[in-house]
């Protein structure tokens, strides 16, 4: 591949509800596009995450459905459809949804979901199935 060909995919637009609509499993991220080593993927989040960080990685949050509260050591930051934050790398976070809400994420693709933090609910990233 010539070095300036894109890598980003895919080559199509694409609809967030069409791809709402293929799967139902919570805190599982589902990876809907590339670009430039990074990765967008939806998810779907009910309850209390676990309180993790990512040392390395900024990590993006824009509800598309719902309402999430993202949960900073000093403060929650409470975001409703349309809103998006930015955790910064390193800062201890957890997300919290009092019913069902859709997010859309976007960090570097060798991003744990789970950061730091050895949880049996850490879906790896290799396992984040593309849709
Ligand atoms: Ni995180």
């Amino acid at each position: 591949m010539n070095k300036n060909e894109s890598a980003a995919w895919p080559n199509e637009k694409v609809n967030l509800e069409g791809k709402l609509a293929l799967f139902s499993e919570q805190w599982s991220p589902r990876v809907v596009g590339g670009l430039n080593g990074q990765l967008l993927k939806l998810a779907k989040l009910e309850g209390e995450f676990v309180w993790h960080a990512h040392e390395a990685e900024d990590e993006f949050f824009l509800v598309v459905h719902g309402a999430l509260t993202i949960r900073l050591r000093d403060r929650d930051v409470d975001l409703k459809s349309g809103e998006f934050f930015i955790v910064p790398r390193g800062v201890e976070h957890c997300p919290f949804a009092a019913e069902e809400c859709h997010v859309l994420l976007f960090e570097p693709a060798n991003t744990a979901h789970t950061g730091e933090t050895n949880t049996p609910r850490a879906v790896p990233p290799e396992r984040q199935a593309r849709i």
